[in-house]
């Protein structure tokens, strides 16, 4: 895994709340249109302008999306392919669903090409109906967006449309049988892969005039809420049900759970919960690990119940995937009143250190030591001190928990529990 990059300052956006927006309603006109030199092609940021207009040079000089196609020609794409029995993967829907803005044939239009990779309509929606006005004097952003512009500046709508790729959808998914034939594991945290995507735009005065402000812990709380839900949707979908399988699909459990050395004994009752046994596989449950040490500050009355619900989640792997669907659409609905009850709430400094002293207390007591949930729980405490500004006084400690999750294939969760420990002391 990575860590943040340099970035300081990542105050966000609040627009309205807007229903669930497409980025395929309209025809895809393709990067081209957008990267002339009048356009986003510019060769440096414009002061005059109120958006960089050097978009499209930031994009394909150093944005990993531009070259998400020219993965699928790599060797290590090949290796899959073959693997997998496919004729190509830069051919296959299953790839280029993610590695490429693959709207079908009616959506694109004349200089749309798939080589593009995730290009600039893959997140701001097919340009069709608003590339001719939304340069003009008077077009306000809602007017861009009643034309099809995705509202990409608003959390939740923002998270969904990165989940789609990077955890997966009702669509498009990275199933274990892809996992097996190599595919890196895929893990998402919607404030740090915004910070780490090379930055083609600011939030200065204008744009939060233009479009609103979301500071970065309601950023970094909206993506573990949509996170959560996405895996519980996966989990009831038809994914999870592997028709002719004797095993749903494993891909929506803990890695890790199967994948780890034989002599690295790591079952602990507190991650496994009551009634989980030794030996015992658990659903993918990092986001939900994150949300209960959330609830501890934001919502302590209910807790105990949503842990109630989780363990009953992680019993229902155990079960069927009917159990797995009841449970999984239960606590669904659990998280999407705790959305609508956090949105609009307003965090005061005091909150949000409470949050940070939360996770990583529930780090240091052996609760988040998933993999997967140890790397959350780091990225939340990276995300959460640029947000508070005072990560200098813990930096030692903070690197030290890093050095812990920074390659799966070390990671002990004892060396984890006792960087958090540290880091909690010093908190
Ligand atoms: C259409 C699919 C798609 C969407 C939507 C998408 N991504 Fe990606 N993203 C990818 C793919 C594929 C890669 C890997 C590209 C490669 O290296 O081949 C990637 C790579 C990245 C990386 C680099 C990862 C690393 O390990 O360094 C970051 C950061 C990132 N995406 C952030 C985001 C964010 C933030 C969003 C939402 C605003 C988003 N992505 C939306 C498909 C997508
Ligand atoms: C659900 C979306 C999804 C699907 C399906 C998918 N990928 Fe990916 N792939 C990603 C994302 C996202 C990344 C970047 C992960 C990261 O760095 O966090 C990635 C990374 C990769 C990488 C590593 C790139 C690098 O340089 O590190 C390769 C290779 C790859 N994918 C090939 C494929 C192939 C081949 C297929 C089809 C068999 C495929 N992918 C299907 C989303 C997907
Ligand atoms: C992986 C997703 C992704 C891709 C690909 C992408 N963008 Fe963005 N872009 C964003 C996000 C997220 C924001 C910040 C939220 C917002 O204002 O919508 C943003 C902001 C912008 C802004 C700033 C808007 C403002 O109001 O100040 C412009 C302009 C822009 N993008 C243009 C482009 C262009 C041109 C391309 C292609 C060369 C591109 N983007 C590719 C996700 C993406
Ligand atoms: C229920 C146990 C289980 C879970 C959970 C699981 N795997 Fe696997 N994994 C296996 C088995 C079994 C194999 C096949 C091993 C073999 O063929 O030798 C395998 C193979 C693999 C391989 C290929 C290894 C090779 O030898 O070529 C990769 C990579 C992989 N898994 C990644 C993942 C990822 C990533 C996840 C989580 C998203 C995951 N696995 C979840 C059991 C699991």
């Amino acid at each position: 895994m990575r860590r943040l990059g340099g970035l300081v300052g990542v105050a966000m956006i609040a627009a309205a709340s807007v229903a669930s927006a497409a980025v395929d309603d309209h025809i895809h006109l393709g990067v081209a249109s957008c990267a002339t030199g009048v356009c986003h092609g510019k060769l440096a940021a414009q002061q005059d302008a109120n958006v960089w207009l050097n978009e499209y040079r930031i994009w394909s000089a150093e944005d990993r999306h531009a070259r998400a196609y020219l993965t699928l020609g790599s060797a290590e794409s090949k290796a899959m392919a073959a693997k997998l029995g496919l004729a190509s993967a830069t051919t296959a829907k299953i790839c280029l669903d993610c590695h490429a803005d693959n709207v079908p044939a009616a959506k694109r239009g004349r200089k749309f090409q798939l080589s593009d990779g995730v290009g600039c309509e893959a997140c701001h929606g097919g340009a069709e109906l608003w590339i001719e006005t939304h340069t003009e004097p008077n077009a306000t952003h809602a007017d861009n967006i009643a034309k099809g512009l995705f509202p990409s500046e608003h959390p939740l709508e923002r998270a969904a449309l990165c989940l789609d790729c990077h955890m997966g959808g009702r669509d498009r998914f990275a199933t274990h049988v892809i996992m097996g034939a190599g595919h890196p594991r895929l893990s998402f945290e919607l404030d740090a892969f915004g910070i780490n995507q090379p930055a083609h735009f600011a939030i200065d005065d204008d744009y939060v005039r233009r479009k609103g402000d979301v500071p970065g812990f309601r950023l970094w709380l909206m993506g573990q809420l949509v996170g959560a839900q996405r895996m519980l949707e996966l989990q009831s979908s038809a994914w999870f049900d592997r028709p002719n399988g004797l095993f749903p699909e494993l891909a929506l459990y803990d890695c890790q759970g199967c994948h780890h050395a034989m002599d690295d004994r790591r079952w602990s009752r507190s991650l496994a919960g009551p009634g989980i046994d030794p030996g015992t596989l658990r659903l993918n449950d990092d986001h939900l690990r994150v949300l209960l040490a959330i609830m501890t500050v934001l919502d302590p009355e209910i807790r105990e119940s949503f842990a109630e619900q989780v363990q009953g989640l992680i019993r229902a792997g155990q079960q069927s995937v009917v159990a797995v669907r009841t449970a999984a659409t239960k606590l669904a609905g659990l998280i999407e009143a705790r959305r609508d009850a956090w949105r609009e709430r307003r965090f005061d400094r005091a909150t949000i250190v409470a949050v940070r002293q939360a996770i990583v207390r529930s780090a240091a007591n052996g609760e988040l030591s998933d993999y997967g949930a140890a790397e959350q729980a780091f990225l939340a405490v990276d995300s959460l001190n640029i947000a508070l500004g005072d990560g200098d006084r813990v930096r030692r400690a903070v690197d030290a928990l890093f050095e812990t999750v920074a390659d799966d294939k070390t990671f002990r969760p004892d060396r984890f529990v006792a960087a958090a420990r540290t880091l909690l002391n010093g908190l």
